[in-house]
C-alpha cells in the first residue's frame, strides 16, 4: 500500500511507524505537518491509499480527510480526547492506559475507532511511556487497523460513551496550575507523579532560589531528610529537595524564558551554579542495600558469575563526567570474579552519544566536545580491550549516533524488540568516533557500513539483525527482555567451552590489532572530529537541536513524493 505519514516531528514514534510499515512491505512517504498547504500538496503528489498520523499536533484539513482514509494515532484509551492524554493519565495515577487508532473527523479525537490497545502504567515518565509502551501499542493498533481496512466485512466502531469499554472522556489541555507542587503538603509520591506527568515536555514549572524553573528527572529518596522544601543535597549535578515525608531528587532544570531569551534543559547544578555552594555533595555507591531508594545513574549487580552494569542517563545523553564515571564503574566490574559483563544502559534509552546540551552550555563548546568524545572513547576502549570477560550490550531502549556505536564494542549486541536505532552521525555534522570505523565494518562489511552511516535513516530491530548490526532482538517488555539476557549471559558464563571461547576472542582481537591498532582507528576518527567541532555544520546543527528549532520543510530523504 502507498502510505503517507503526516507528523509534527520526525520523532521516535514517527520513526517507528516509518521503519515498521516499510518492513511490512508498504511504500511509506512522510510529510512534516508544517501547514495545511504542504499537507494538501503532499497528498496531490503522492496520491496515497491511506494517510496515518502517528504524532500530529494540528488537524488534518477537511479537504483531505473527506477524500482519503486518514488514521490518527491518539495516545489514550477508547473515548479519551484532547491534547494532554498521557499527562492526565499519569497525574491521575491511572494503572492502565492505551492507544487508539481513530479515523480523522470534524471533531477532534471523535472519529470512528479502528483499533485500541491498552497497556499497564507503572511509574514511567510521560516521554518514557510514550517512547516505550505507547509506541509498542501504537504499532499493534496500526497493524490491526491495516488488517481491518482490507477486510470488506469489517465495520469500524463509532464513539459511543454508553459502551462499557469506552472509559475515556474529553480532557482540556493541561495547565501548569493543574500540577503545581505544594511543597508544604505534597508527599514524595505526589511530587514524583506531578513531575513525571510533565517530563520530558513541557516540564513542571516551579521556583528555586527565586528563579522560575521547569523540573525534570524525579527520583524518590528515602534516607536523606531535611527542612521541608529546602535543597538538602546534591549529587552528580542533581539536587535533592525535602518533602513532607522524605525527599525528591531532581536531575534537570530549564529556566523559564524571559522576554526573548531562550533556555534549554541542563543538569540542575549547571543551572543553579553558585547557589549550591553550601549544599553537600552526597555520593552513592555502585551497589545499594535492598530497599534503599535514591537517585543513581550507574549501578552494579552481580549474580551467578555475571556482572550487570546499568547506566541510566537522562535522555541517553552522556556528558564528559558521566562517561568518566561509567568507565570507572566498568573497570570495577572487570576486577570482579565474574565471567560475563552485561551493559544494560537505561530503560528509556540505551545511549544517544555525547551530551549536546552540556556542550552547548560550555564556555568553549569545541573543547567540551573534544573532552566529551575522548571520555566516551576511553570507556569504549576499555570494553573493546576486555580480555578477561565476555561482554554483552543489552539495549533496552532507543539509541543513536555514538550510542549505537558504543554498543558495538561488546562481544554480543542484543536489543529489545521494536527499539529504534539511528546508527549515524551525519545529521549532527559529525564524522563520529567511538571506534566505529573498526566496529561497524567488522560487523556489517565496508559497503553496508558506509551506506548505513551516509543515508541517515532510522532502523528497526529486524533490519538491524538482518544486516548484523545487532546479534539478536527479542521480547517486548523490559522485564522479559532482561530475563532473556540473564539466561543468555549465564549460559555463556557456565559454558564448558568458556576458556576456549575467550581464547578465541582474544586471538581475534590480537590479529585485528596486528592489522591496525585501536589507537590508529581512534586517531583517524578524532582527526576528523577535531575539524568537525569547529565547523559551522556541527555548531549550527547542535544549536538547532538543543534549542529545538523546527525544520521549515520535510527533509528530501523522507518525502519520497517530492
Ligand atoms: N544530547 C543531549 N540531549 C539529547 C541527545 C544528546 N546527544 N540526544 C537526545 N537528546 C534529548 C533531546 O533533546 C530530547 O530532549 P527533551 O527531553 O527536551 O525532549 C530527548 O533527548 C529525546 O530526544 P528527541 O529527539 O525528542 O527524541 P526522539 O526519540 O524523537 O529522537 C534521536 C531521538 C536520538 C534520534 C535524536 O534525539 C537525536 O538525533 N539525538 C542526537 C544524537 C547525536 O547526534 N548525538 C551526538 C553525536 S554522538
Amino acid at each position: 500500500m502507498k502510505i503517507l505519514l503526516f507528523a509534527s516531528a520526525y520523532n521516535s514514534m514517527t520513526q517507528r511507524f516509518h521503519v515498521d510499515l516499510t518492513y511490512l512491505g508498504h511504500d511509506v512517504s512522510i510529510e512534516l505537518a508544517i501547514s495545511d498547504v504542504v499537507m494538501t500538496e503532499a497528498v496531490k503528489l503522492y496520491r496515497p491509499d491511506m494517510i496515518i498520523a502517528p504524532f500530529l499536533r494540528i488537524a488534518i484539513p477537511e479537504s483531505i480527510w473527506r477524500k482519503y482514509f486518514c488514521i490518527i494515532i491518539h495516545p489514550g484509551i477508547k473515548g479519551d480526547r484532547g491534547s494532554s492524554s498521557i499527562d492526565w493519565a499519569i497525574l491521575n495515577d491511572k494503572s492502565e492506559w492505551g492507544v487508539t487508532a481513530l479515523q480523522a473527523d470534524a471533531e477532534m479525537d471523535a472519529g470512528d475507532i479502528w483499533s485500541s490497545i491498552n497497556f499497564p502504567v507503572n511509574g514511567e515518565t510521560k516521554s518514557g511511556l510514550y517512547r516505550g509502551k505507547c509506541a509498542q501499542a501504537a504499532i499493534k493498533a496500526i497493524k490491526q487497523t491495516l488488517e481491518n481496512f482490507t477486510n470488506p466485512d469489517y465495520v469500524s466502531e463509532s464513539l459511543d460513551y454508553t459502551r462499557p469499554d469506552v472509559k475515556g472522556c474529553w480532557r482540556d489541555s493541561i495547565k501548569q496550575k493543574d500540577r503545581a507542587i505544594d511543597w508544604s503538603s505534597d508527599t514524595t509520591e505526589t511530587v514524583m507523579r506531578k513531575i513525571r506527568s510533565a517530563d520530558s515536555q513541557p516540564g513542571l514549572l516551579d521556583n528555586l532560589f527565586g528563579k522560575p524553573v521547569y523540573l525534570y528527572g524525579a527520583h524518590a529518596e528515602n534516607s536523606l531528610t531535611g527542612v521541608l522544601g529546602e535543597i538538602i543535597a546534591q549529587r552528580y549535578g542533581a539536587i535533592c529537595r525535602a518533602t513532607v515525608d522524605g525527599a525528591v531528587w531532581i536531575t534537570h532544570l530549564k529556566q523559564k524564558s524571559q522576554d526573548t531569551q531562550a533556555f534549554f534543559k541542563l543538569p540542575a547544578a549547571l543551572v543553579l551554579g553558585e547557589l549550591l555552594t553550601d549544599i553537600p555533595e552526597v555520593p552513592v555507591p555502585l551497589e545499594l542495600p535492598v530497599g534503599c531508594q535514591t537517585f543513581r545513574e550507574i549501578w552494579y549487580e552481580e549474580k551467578n558469575q555475571v556482572g550487570y552494569l546499568h547506566f541510566s542517563f537522562y535522555n541517553g545523553a552522556m556528558s564528559t563526567d558521566q562517561c568518566m564515571r561509567l568507565r570507572n564503574a566498568y573497570l570495577y566490574a572487570r576486577t570482579r570474579d565474574t565471567k560475563v559483563i552485561v551493559l544494560l544502559g537505561g530503560t528509556d534509552f540505551w545511549s544517544n552519544g555525547i551530551n549536546l546540551n552540556v556542550i552547548e552550555a560550555a564556555c568553549d563548546p569545541a573543547s567540551e566536545s573534544w573532552r566529551n568524545i575522548n571520555a566516551m572513547d576511553d570507556f569504549v576502549y576499555e570494553v573493546l580491550r576486555t580480555d578477561t570477560h565476555f561482554t554483552i550490550a543489552a539495549m533496552q531502549g532507543n539509541a543513536a549516533a555514538g550510542g549505537v556505536m558504543m554498543a558495538l564494542a561488546a562481544d554480543w549486541v542484543y536489543a529489545r524488540s521494536g527499539i529504534v536505532l539511528n546508527p549515524h552521525y551525519k545529521g549532527m555534522g559529525l564524522y563520529g568516533s567511538e571506534y566505529w570505523t573498526y566496529s561497524l565494518p567488522r560487523r556489517l562489511g565496508q559497503d553496508t557500513a558506509e551506506k548505513v552511516t551516509s543515508v541517515c535513516m532510522p532502523m528497526g530491530t529486524q533490519l538491524a539483525k538482518q544486516i548484523h548490526l545487532i546479534d539478536d532482538y527479542f521480547e517486548e517488555t523490559h522485564a522479559e527482555f532482561c530475563n532473556r539476557v540473564v539466561q543468555q549471559a549465564e549460559q555463556i558464563a557456565h559454558s564448558e567451552n568458556f576458556g576456549n571461547l575467550l581464547q578465541l576472542k582474544n586471538k581475534r582481537r590480537f590479529l585485528d590489532e596486528q592489522y591496525k591498532s585501536l589507537e590508529e582507528y581512534r586517531r583517524e576518527e578524532l582527526e576528523q572530529m577535531k575539524l568537525n567541532f569547529v565547523s559551522s555544520a556541527y555548531n549550527t546543527a547542535r544549536r538547532n537541536f538543543v534549542y529545538k528549532v523546527s525544520p521549515t520543510e520535510t527533509p528530501q530523504h523522507l518525502a519520497l513524493h517530492r
